[in-house]
């Protein structure tokens, strides 16, 4: 019997700040006409104070697309998040959802493939679930890349927002759902979208903050030809593997970084109609992981996805990294039920939380009654600098 991965769950969050291009305009020397003729782009949402984290987005858009499949957290095997902005290094950002869900059945890591994120984790998950070591997979995508871009450069500022779309996989024996995955790479131009500093080559330093190596570097001509060129290629490839044309397709979701790419690329080097491809850049910017995610859920909430339509999900992005999957639009899903939702939302993630806490200070207590106190002190997440000027060793 064959095994299928379906879409059962979507959903999506992006913050309620609006950042228009207007108010970018005095912020750096650009105006609304060039970012508006140049990428397409009119405004972005950006997250407002520490209380928005990349993890708290994910966790509303996972949130959303529980509520539309109809399911328990506890119904999930693994959860994926693709980000390029993770709350830390380590650990995954995906533990910190898992955790704030009371995901309790769930394995949890990051993915880390720029733009392309999505839909490599989305490839992940389908092999997960068609190699029977899962059977329900929470995809998220999730960014606030308004956190690492440097305000002052009006050659990346003016892209990116933040957000956040997830989406379900689930076993069937129905056919549909994933149908083929083109995944791709080239690290040669590894050096053309970076984070430079931050990670283990460029520790983090009065240099880099000096340089600015910190925040997100990009040569935008390069990588503007690098994304025409595969989108297309990557879209043809995915079609033809699941042995079907392009007149097949109801709709294409690219991911949303510049119009004049999606034009280029979608449009023109594949001659497919404008009518059937969706976008939304004007509104969110280029959301990096997030993009496709947020697309898909705008795009079946306005009816543009039917059951039964085909449609292709193509990305690219640092890496240099590019991706396409193409799905079969499942059957509808019933809506959560209103006593559902009370139980979720103010039963079930309460109680998560009181649950996750319980478990920090049962943690602290056994340390403290095992280790004594100086060695509770070490495992805060931040250990506060030391007195003598040594570094602390703390570990859980
Ligand atoms: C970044 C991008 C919009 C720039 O558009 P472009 O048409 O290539 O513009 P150019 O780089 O030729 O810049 C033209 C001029 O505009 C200036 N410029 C750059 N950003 C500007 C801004 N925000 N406002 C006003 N002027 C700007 C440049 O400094 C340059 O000036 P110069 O000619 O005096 O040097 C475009 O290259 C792009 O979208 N690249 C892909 C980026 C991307 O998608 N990244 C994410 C990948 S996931």
């Amino acid at each position: 019997m064959s095994r299928y991965s379906r879409i059962i769950g979507w959903g999506m969050y992006v913050p309620e700040r609006v950042l228009t291009n207007e108010e970018l305009s005095r912020m750096v020397d650009t105006s609304d006409e060039w970012i508006r003729t140049r990428t397409g782009i009119r405004e972005r949402r950006i997250v407002n104070g520490p209380s928005e984290t990349t993890a708290t987005l994910a966790e509303r858009a996972a949130r959303a697309a529980l509520d539309k499949a109809g399911l328990p957290a506890t119904a999930l095997d693994m959860i994926i998040v693709s980000t390029s902005s993770p709350e830390h290094l380590f650990p995954a950002t995906a533990c910190i959802v898992q955790d704030a869900l009371g995901a309790t059945r769930a394995g949890a890591y990051d993915l880390s493939a720029a733009c392309s994120g999505f839909v490599y984790a989305l490839a992940m998950a389908h092999g997960l679930i068609v190699s029977e070591q899962a059977d329900t997979v929470m995809v998220i995508g999730a960014e606030t890349l308004s956190r690492l871009v440097n305000w002052q450069d009006r050659n990346t500022c003016v892209l990116f927002g933040d957000g956040a779309g997830a989406i379900i996989l689930q076993a069937s024996e129905t056919p549909g759902g994933v149908l083929a995955t083109v995944l791709g790479s080239d690290g040669s131009g590894a050096h053309l979208l970076s984070l430079p500093a931050g990670g283990s080559r460029k520790p983090p330093s009065f240099e880099t903050l000096r340089n600015g190596d910190h925040y997100i570097h990009m040569d935008g001509k390069a990588v503007f030809r690098f994304a025409t060129r595969v989108m297309a290629e990557a879209t043809r490839e995915v079609v033809e593997k699941a042995g079907l044309t392009l007149d097949d397709i109801a709709l294409i979701i690219p991911h949303q970084a510049n119009i004049r790419i999606i034009e280029t690329s979608v449009v023109r080097q594949l001659h497919f109609p404008w009518e059937r491809v969706f976008v939304n850049l004007d509104r969110y910017g280029n959301t990096s992981t997030a993009s496709i995610p947020i697309a898909l859920t705008e795009a079946v909430e306005a009816g543009r996805l039917q059951p039964g339509d085909y449609a292709v999900l193509v990305g690219f992005g640092a890496g240099l990294t590019w991706a396409a999957a193409l799905i079969q639009w499942g059957p509808e899903v019933p809506e959560v039920t209103w006593w559902q939702r009370l139980w979720w939302h103010v039963l079930w993630y309460r109680w998560s939380r009181l649950r996750s806490l319980y478990r920090r200070v049962r943690r602290r207590v056994f340390a403290f009654y095992f280790r004594g106190r100086e060695q509770v002190e070490q495992w805060r997440f931040t250990s506060p600098p030391s007195p003598d000027g040594k570094e602390k060793q703390g570990e859980e």
